[in-house]
């Protein structure tokens, strides 16, 4: 049952995902960064950010010295996960890309994800399958239409879907996603949201329509073991996103993730902790969250 104190879940309103749009403030904020001291770079982020996404802009360029020792501190790491999560993914399709037999990309809960603009020169005209809820779809939809020299040139199909009631499959069928051919899939910031028989027959799916040789690329949250303060910030954290309608609701060890995707036909081909991920694409000494990883696996 719905806690009455907490605002309608997401799922159940008309607007738009608000986790979306942090990480679109994440990707546009680090472009106030020299090139060189980036983790991602992102030009089309700004694009998408809301009217109060974009006021926020202003203070946090006045208090930036005091944003980036904040970024420092281990339980601020979310920030910085989530711009090597889209890093990691980006060094992983750029190498599906690089393989001729990759026909297309399906990006899942896309949220304001620019990879067919930024990769458009990778792509080669192969198509980008663009899979989220109906009203995050439809103003990002209205925002690509509004500038229409910015976004030129490049095959997206949009495909709406509420991964926790609707059939992918159906979806997939309705559009011109071409079945049984090798496809790359990013499924970025979006499986913690979910239930576990979404995610399960979200991968099932997966298993079904794409064909041997693609790669799933994405991320898990876990609930970290342990005692103390800073387990129970992380807790406190994980809860708190259930303030703006998105309560965290799914997790998988990583010590388990390999025999949970094998289940499904997938092989995790790497598998990258926080340390690791931070040791790869920081920057600034910004470490990544920890109860957070990514990993890309094959069917
Ligand atoms: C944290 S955002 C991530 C967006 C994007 N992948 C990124 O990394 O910037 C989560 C996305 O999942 C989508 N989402 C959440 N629950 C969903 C569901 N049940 N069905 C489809 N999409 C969903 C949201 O609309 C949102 O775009």
């Amino acid at each position: 049952m719905r806690n009455p104190l907490l605002p309608p879940d997401l799922h159940t309103t008309e607007r738009p995902s608000s986790t979306a749009q942090w990480t679109a403030l994440g990707r546009a904020l680090e472009l106030e960064r020299p090139p060189g001291e980036r983790i991602v770079t992102d030009e089309y982020a700004p694009v998408f950010l809301s009217p109060s996404s974009r006021a926020l802009l202003a203070p946090l360029r006045v208090g930036r010295p005091l944003v980036q020792l904040a970024e420092r501190h281990p339980l601020a790491g979310i920030s910085a996960f989530g711009l090597c999560r889209h890093r990691f993914i980006d060094e992983h399709l750029s190498a599906a890309l690089a393989d001729p037999e990759t026909e297309q990309v399906l990006i899942l809960g896309a949220g304001y994800d620019s990879r067919a603009y930024r990769f458009a020169d990778e792509l080669e005209g192969r198509p980008v399958y663009e899979v989220d809820l109906p009203p995050l779809s439809r103003r990002k939809a209205e925002i690509v239409a509004a500038q229409p020299a910015r976004f030129a040139g490049n095959r997206i199909n949009r495909v709406e879907i509420d991964f926790r009631t609707d059939s992918l499959a159906e979806r997939l069928g309705e559009s011109r996603f071409a079945i049984g051919a090798r496809t790359f899939v990013a499924w970025e910031g979006v499986s913690m949201y979910l239930s576990h028989p979404a995610v399960a027959d979200t991968l099932d799916t997966l298993g079904e329509v794409c064909g041997p040789g693609s790669t799933l690329a994405m991320d898990f949250w876990h609930r970290l073991p342990g005692v103390g303060p800073r387990a129970a910030v992380r807790r406190l954290g994980a809860r708190a996103i259930a303030l703006i309608g998105e309560p965290v609701t799914f997790g998988v060890a990583p010590a388990d993730v390999a025999g949970f995707l094998d289940v499904h036909g997938f092989a995790v081909v790497d598998l990258v902790r926080s340390r690791e991920l931070a040791a790869r694409y920081s920057t600034g000494g910004r470490p990544c969250e920890e109860s957070v990883y990514v990993l890309a696996a094959r069917l």
